[in-house]
């Protein structure tokens, strides 16, 4: 499948990002030790471990600090992403949108944070990942989920504005067609931010690069109504806002 238009300005805006990705990442930093220490409890067998749309590279760090004598392979379709992982690091430049790369051996590891939603029908993928597999491979997933964002939906829907957020796919809809007995864990983490404005709530998305949306831009006057009909300010007066993450772990 050829990349897209989309594809293409989804990395263009991580390229951008990635020198100062790290410093605003506090959340993906913080979801991909969750998807590591999981991935260790559930036991993963020896062999080729990757980590999908690594980015800086959080999840391979933390899978290689909690098994000291393993290496992950670091795929991104972003070439600044990957420049400032370390030298004995082996990653890959390659766009996902295009299927995964032809390996000699079956992955026992594909791991994922924060990648699966930027690519096209996220579903069809995740089927993609489970089929490369290796028969006792481990397929460890974490991405935002339908119901992510509910400040920001309804405060949209109050004052008749259009939600520029990320659609992101339904856990039913990601679920669909996985065989109970090769399903591990599918829970849903949420994680809430606070901030005294909505500009500021949202620049951790802007600075990683991750606001790239299929919609055009508002202008600002609908941002104003945004923030005025945004609800969830508790006493002190800050804006919040809920991401709900879906953390899968599938066997092959
Ligand atoms: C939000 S970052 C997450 C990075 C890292 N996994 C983490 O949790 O910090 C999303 C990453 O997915 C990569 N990505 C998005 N679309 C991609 C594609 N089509 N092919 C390869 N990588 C892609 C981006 O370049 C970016 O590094």
């Amino acid at each position: 499948m050829k990349p897209t238009a989309w594809q293409d300005r989804v990395l263009r805006g991580f390229d951008r990002a990635a020198e100062r990705y790290d410093r605003s990442a506090q959340l993906q930093r913080s979801v991909a030790w969750r998807l590591a220490q999981l991935c260790r409890r559930e036991g993963i067998p020896e062999g080729l471990w990757v980590d999908l749309g690594t980015g800086t590279g959080h999840l391979a760090r933390a899978l290689e600090h909690l098994h000291p004598d393993r290496t992950v392979l670091r795929v991104d379709g972003s070439r600044a992403m990957l420049r400032g992982h370390p030298d004995h690091a082996e990653v890959l430049h390659w766009d996902l949108a295009t299927g995964l790369p032809g390996w000699r051996e079956a992955p026992t590891l594909l791991a994922s944070s924060f990648c699966l939603h930027w690519l096209p029908e996220p579903q069809r993928v995740l089927q993609q990942w489970i089929q490369r597999l290796s028969p006792t491979g481990l397929l460890a997933v974490a991405l935002p989920v339908e119901g992510c964002f509910p400040q920001w939906q309804e405060s949209a829907r109050r004052c008749g504005v259009r939600c520029t957020a990320l659609p992101f796919p339904s856990s039913d809809a990601l679920l669909n067609n996985i065989p109970k007995q090769q399903l591990r864990l599918a829970r849903q983490v949420t994680y809430t931010m606070a901030s005294p404005s909505l500009p500021l709530l949202l620049k951790p998305l802007r600075r990683i690069g991750a606001g790239t949306s299929p919609q055009s831009p508002l202008p600002l006057r609908d941002w104003r109504r945004l923030q005025q009909g945004w609800n969830d300010r508790q006493n002190d007066g800050q804006l919040r806002l809920t991401w709900v993450i879906q953390l899968l772990l599938i066997r092959g």
